[in-house]
């Protein structure tokens, strides 16, 4: 049977070209966003451009509900079993700062960026365990290494989603299961739409896409524990 990975928020950016670049190389791909219509188009798409041997499995799911992301996993367990690779990837970026961004930012990014990472590694690690194989990729960014002005509370989700990946990488030594936290700067999906910065001053999401898949081919004597990854031109 061909590899399965499970990416969360795959419908835009950063997950799709991760969708892309895995369903290319004949991989089946499960995710799950909000827009039911984005989803739809993302399975017609990735019918057309994948090997006949791959299936898609895409669900409506709000990431930061736990209920609705245990019905996702519960799918992907029921029809799959272990899953080769996990990328808790689906996130959402709003500026601020913390002593004056919008009452509840702080629980909306925690919920979205971290709990759904946290609740989704849960649900899909016990048939990963039982296989002994499998990688998660956590996609953090760089306002989980640094701070800046404006980061607020998502800089506080990216840190965390750090603790979770060092925690996670820890606790799956043993059972053989790969744990890789990308730190990505500025790269250019919808979560820019509407800047007037030139696009080389962003990364390609096809460059973090391309990283996942020559990672997860290393040999599994090698773990890649975390990655910095940066604009040619730095950061904005
Ligand atoms: N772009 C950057 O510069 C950058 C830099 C560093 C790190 N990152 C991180 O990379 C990840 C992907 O970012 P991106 O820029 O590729 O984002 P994007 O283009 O805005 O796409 C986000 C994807 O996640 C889904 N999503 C968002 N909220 C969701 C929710 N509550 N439940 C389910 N799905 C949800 C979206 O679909 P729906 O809207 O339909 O739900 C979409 O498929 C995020 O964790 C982000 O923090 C991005």
């Amino acid at each position: 049977m061909n590899k399965k990975i499970v990416i969360s928020g795959a419908t835009k950016g950063i997950g799709r070209a991760i969708a892309e670049k895995f369903a290319m190389n004949g991989w089946s791909v499960a995710t799950c966003a909000r827009n039911t219509d984005e989803l739809e188009k993302l399975k017609q798409h990735l019918i057309k451009t994948a090997p006949e041997a791959a299936v898609f499995i895409t669900e409506k799911c709000d990431v930061s509900n736990t209920e609705q992301l245990r019905q996702f996993a519960q799918k992907i367990n029921k029809e799959w079993g272990a899953v080769d690779v996990l990328v808790n990837n689906a996130g959402v970026f709003l500026p601020g700062q913390i002593m004056n961004e919008a009452d509840g930012q702080l629980e909306k990014l925690m919920e979205t960026n971290l709990y759904s990472a946290y609740h989704l590694s849960r649900f899909l690690l016990p048939e990963m365990i039982k296989k002994s194989d499998g990688h998660i990729f956590n996609i953090s960014s760089v306002a989980g290494l640094q701070a800046y002005p404006n980061g607020g509370s998502y800089s506080i989700s990216k840190f965390a989603m750090m603790g979770l990946s060092k925690a996670l990488r820890e606790e799956l030594k043993p059972h053989g299961i790969r744990v890789t936290a990308l730190m990505p700067g500025a790269t250019l999906t919808d979560s820019w739409s509407g800047t007037s910065l030139p696009d080389n001053r962003f990364m390609k999401p096809e460059d973090v896409a391309d990283l996942v898949w020559s990672i997860q081919q290393l040999s599994k004597n090698t773990d890649v524990e975390e990655v910095l990854l940066r604009p040619l031109l730095g950061d904005i």
